[in-house]
């Protein structure tokens, strides 16, 4: 007889998820691009993937800072000051560049305080349970991060009530929270763009919505960071003209190229998430190197550099959104770095990532569960640090693609509506 561990493992190998990848390696051994080790990384956003080198499509290093020398330059600076890791969780100290990334990200924002996480999902799983108790009650768009979506599993087996409401939709927030009255207080979780559709929320009214019903908002603008507002701060201050009433989480990680997540906003909210967040408390901190990182890149944000850092990648995202939408090809996204080519089917989606792969490019081929069944896309990351050449290339392979295979010529409901 098998141990109980060998056989709980074969029982989850054929089960849900699993049993759908583990069809999916078998099916399409070949064409199957995910779980890929990147071999080498050269200059020019080149990487060494199955032995062969090629365009790399697929980093959401916006800004193509991880290749800056002063970034580089700072991580280094932070290991020979610090050490590699603090070795300790921040409810006992904190080294004095977290303090200073914090109270950095603060300022560049315009709110009054900042508090780091080791990820966005961290961020999301600690500050959303954390900030409710079980007289409150959650709620999120329905396309809302996965991340949020687990924030709000935590806090409903802690006895918080949930709900999802239609993306987008005002007024189905607003039903929403009218069907959960009577409640203490209520927060509001929503994604401050929509990477795969390119969509941002109605921020104003969602915040009217969620003030008449004696809610805030609590905005992930992790796609946003660095590439989006006035000094890549983002969507929300752009949008709103304040942070009243909203706390909003960036991303460390992203267009930084550095690592972990944010959650700012009024001090008061900060200094409470500080000790009703567990990840916070019971897990590991940000590692020095990388919090020296994080104010080499927001300086980099503040300084007269950035428009024209920011001015290449929006050049690039045009270029090729523009390029693709020529070719006839279905769009989508385009407002964030992240450019989506509809390809449809499972199996027609893994092989356009091959075909693209084989003319010497790597993409994402994005398939069920992060889309819709028979949605599947090519995703395409745009960094500012691609030439123009390497998106005229890519361009041409895609329309190689295009002539070889039918592509879909309409968006499903499904990607970018309840
Ligand atoms: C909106 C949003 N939230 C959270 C995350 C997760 O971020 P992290 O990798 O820092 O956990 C992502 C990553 O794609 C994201 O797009």
């Amino acid at each position: 007889m098998p141990a109980p561990l060998d056989r709980l493992i074969a029982c989850l190998a054929n089960t849900g998820m699993t049993r759908f990848f583990r069809r999916l390696f078998d099916d399409y051994p070949d064409l199957l691009m995910k779980d890929q080790t990147v071999e080498e990384i050269g200059p020019n956003r080149r990487i060494k993937l199955r032995g062969r080198w090629v365009t790399n499509f697929g980093s959401d290093s916006f800004l193509g800072l991880d290749q800056d020398a002063r970034v580089k330059a700072a991580i280094e600076r932070g290991v020979r000051t610090w050490g590699t890791h603090n070795g300790s969780s921040r409810a006992f100290s904190s080294v004095a560049p977290n303090v200073r990334a914090e109270q950095k990200i603060a300022e560049w924002l315009g709110t009054e305080a900042a508090l780091i996480y080791p990820s966005v999902t961290l961020a999301n799983t600690g500050a959303l349970p954390g900030l409710v108790t079980r007289h409150d009650v959650l709620v999120a768009d329905q396309f809302a991060h996965n991340s949020i979506d687990d924030g709000l599993k935590l806090a409903k087996a802690r006895g918080t009530r949930t709900a999802k409401f239609s993306h987008n939709d005002p007024s189905a927030l607003e039903d929403a929270l009218k069907s959960l009255k009577p409640y203490r207080h209520a927060v509001v979780a929503i994604d401050g763009v929509y990477s795969m559709s390119g969509q941002l929320p109605p921020l104003a009214e969602f915040r009217r919505v969620a003030a008449a019903n004696d809610a805030c908002l609590y905005v992930d603008d992790a796609h946003a960071t660095g590439v989006l507002g006035t000094c890549g701060r983002g969507t929300v201050r752009d949008a709103l003209g304040d942070y009243d009433n909203v706390l909003t989480v960036g991303s460390l990680s992203k267009g930084f190229s550095c690592l972990g997540g944010f959650v700012a906003g009024p001090q008061t909210a900060v200094d409470v998430l500080k000790l009703r967040s567990n990840p916070l408390i019971f897990g590991g901190p940000v590692p020095p190197p990388y919090l020296e990182a994080i104010c080499t890149v927001l300086d980099v944000l503040n300084s007269d550099e950035y428009p024209a850092l920011r001015a290449r990648l929006d050049a690039n995202v045009r270029r090729l959104t523009d390029g693709a939408k020529k070719l006839g090809l279905v769009v989508l996204g385009g407002l964030v770095p992240i450019v989506s080519v509809l390809t449809g089917a499972e199996e027609a989606t893994l092989k356009a990532g091959k075909f693209l792969f084989e003319r010497g490019f790597y993409v994402q081929s994005v398939v069920f569960p992060a889309v819709p069944h028979g949605a599947g896309v090519l995703r395409m990351q745009v960094n500012a640090n691609h030439s123009a050449e390497q998106i005229d290339d890519l361009l041409a392979a895609l329309e190689a693609l295009a002539h070889s295979t039918a592509l879909p010529s309409k968006i499903p409901a499904a990607l970018v509506a309840a």
